[in-house]
């Protein structure tokens, strides 16, 4: 007996060091809808990948990446969607990556397989009334920062985290950013909890600008998406970068003029459409603010103002969450223009970072700031 107890744990030490070499970024949970969700994570060796997963851990069913007929495998960076969920359902899912040692056209050699410990998730459903999501801006890949802050949120049980833009300094190799978003993945629990990743004008520079949206799954390909967390509407935009696209600095390599157009063109749909109107609250959450500043970089612009300020106008958001200015303000509704409460986020230093809590309680909407330092604020938005 003792000594299968001891073979055991042999076994065990081995699995985790190969879990150790194996798995390079932990599973993540991205777009997650009333029907399915997306299951990303890297492995360090090419693997046959796929997910095992079901209302319980014994009953499993197996979601794996098929495109044009051929199975996805041979490969580090899985993406893998489970379909024809429940809404409103906890479901429990294991990543498996089983190692290959050679891909001949005729013959393949399969290695050992690596099985993730159970994590689980419940789908979206359209009746919730509540939910606590954890929003961030501007980490700018300053992780110690990061960590400190998520340890003011170790008894908040969030529904899911947004990272608001510049959470990923100037992308410069997908290395450094999968270093970056595993540590974003581990601390906020990204194997339960989806994480919202949107683009600030940081992430549109450096050399792996166009790779990182390949780290990511978005609702319909594009950095700019919506989305309902039970009756409340969620709309995230992208102002893209900070300057005027002239600007010496980008050495005329950035052209967002059409990227802004098509966003207004996408923006316009979502406020008409019947998820919007039908919501009983609408968050609207992006990095720029386009009230309250002057941009001393690119005198007189300010991105997106022009195509966004005449849809707000007449957009019943109740709050709109920013960042950008890395020091936190909450402007009322009209303080600078602005047509619904304005909240901007603070910045990375141990005085200015923050966390935004943003709590829903049947009709009662909280916004709720956590500084780094202990500090907390919290706003009431009335209806
Ligand atoms: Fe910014």
């Amino acid at each position: 007996m003792k000594q299968i107890k001891i073979f055991s744990l042999a076994l065990f030490l081995s699995w985790s060091g190969v879990h150790g070499q194996t798995v390079t970024v932990q599973p993540y949970l991205q777009n997650p809808a009333p029907d399915g969700v997306t299951v990303m994570w890297r492995t360090a060796e090419p693997c046959y990948s796929r997910v095992e997963y079901g209302t319980d851990t014994i009953n499993l069913k197996i979601a794996r990446d098929v495109q044009h007929g051929i199975v996805v495998a041979n490969n580090t960076a899985n993406k893998i969607r489970i379909t024809g969920l429940k809404p409103g359902q906890k479901y429990y899912y294991r990543i498996c990556s089983e190692k290959i040692d050679s891909f001949g056209g005729y013959k393949k050699i399969f290695g050992s397989t690596y099985r993730s410990p159970f994590h689980s998730f419940t789908t979206f459903e359209s009746k919730r009334e509540n939910f606590i999501a954890v929003i961030f801006n501007d980490i700018h890949s300053k992780l110690p920062v990061f960590e400190k802050l998520t340890g003011l949120l170790q008894k908040i049980d969030y529904d899911f985290a947004v990272f608001n833009g510049d959470c990923f300094q100037d992308p410069s190799s997908e290395t450094n950013e999968l270093n970056v978003l595993s540590c974003f993945v581990d601390k906020m629990n990204g194997a339960e909890k989806p994480l919202y990743f949107l683009r600030g004008n940081h992430e549109t520079r450096g050399a792996f600008a166009l790779g990182w949206p390949s780290l990511f799954d978005w609702e319909g390909n594009k950095p700019y998406f919506a989305f309902s967390f039970g009756d409340t509407r969620f709309v995230l935009l992208d102002n893209g970068e900070d300057k005027v696209d002239s600007s010496p600095e980008y050495s005329g390599l950035i052209d967002f003029a059409d990227f802004r157009n098509e966003e207004t063109v996408w923006l316009t749909k979502e406020t008409e459409s019947e998820a919007f109107k039908q919501a009983k609250r609408r968050i609207l959450i992006h990095h720029t603010p386009i009230y309250g500043w002057e941009n001393k970089y690119s005198p007189g612009f300010i991105a997106c103002k022009d195509l966004w300020e005449p849809i707000f106008r007449t957009t019943p958001f109740d709050v709109a969450i920013t960042g950008h200015l890395h020091r936190y303000t909450y402007y009322p509704k009209n303080a600078v223009g602005n047509p619904f409460p304005l909240v901007i986020g603070g910045g990375n230093t141990e005085k200015a970072a923050t966390a935004i809590l943003l709590e829903k309680r049947g009709n009662k909407l909280t916004i709720k700031i956590l500084w780094i330092n202990g500090k907390e604020e919290i706003r009431l938005l009335d209806v």
